[in-house]
């Protein structure tokens, strides 16, 4: 996990920004991956908020991850082309497979699953994409094996 000085030494540029906030959390988040435990405390400090209101922000905003996330990411479409081939269908039975709710990671760090709307494929609805693979007509089965492939 980063120290302080390092969240700090990352953030600092940020500072004189407007609205500072999701900026910093979007560059804790490049910078690591997902915005550590102890990047609350720090940035609460910098901009003199509350840590429950950094807190707030970073689950209010879906973008925002706390825990690392898995060495896949699978984004399942949610969007209106995708759900009327039966995307929900499809993305109920992979986190039912992958024992995940969105946003979630499997036990084992292999895959995170998170939903995106609309991958510009709708032709080929329902669309999914493993890391930056897009893939179209996707099915339960085919999502699942691929990423544990
Ligand atoms: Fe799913 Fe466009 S709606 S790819």
């Amino acid at each position: 996990a980063p120290t302080a000085d390092e969240i700090r030494e990352v953030v600092a540029p940020l500072i004189s920004l407007e609205g500072p906030l999701l900026p910093m959390l979007h560059r804790v988040q490049e910078v690591w991956g997902h915005v550590p435990q102890e990047a609350v405390p720090v940035l609460a400090d910098i901009l003199n908020l509350g840590k429950a209101e950094v807190h707030g922000v970073i689950s209010f905003y879906h973008d925002f991850r706390d825990h690392p996330a898995g060495r896949q990411v699978l984004k399942i479409c949610r969007a209106e082309a995708c759900q009327s081939m039966g995307g929900a269908g499809v993305a109920a039975e992979t986190l039912a497979r992958l024992g995940v709710d969105w946003h979630g990671t499997t036990a084992d760090g292999a895959v995170t699953v998170e939903p995106v709307y609309c991958l510009g494929i709708c032709a080929c609805a329902p669309a999914a994409m493993i890391g930056d693979r897009v893939i179209g007509r996707a099915t339960a089965e085919r999502l699942a094996r691929e990423v544990r492939a």
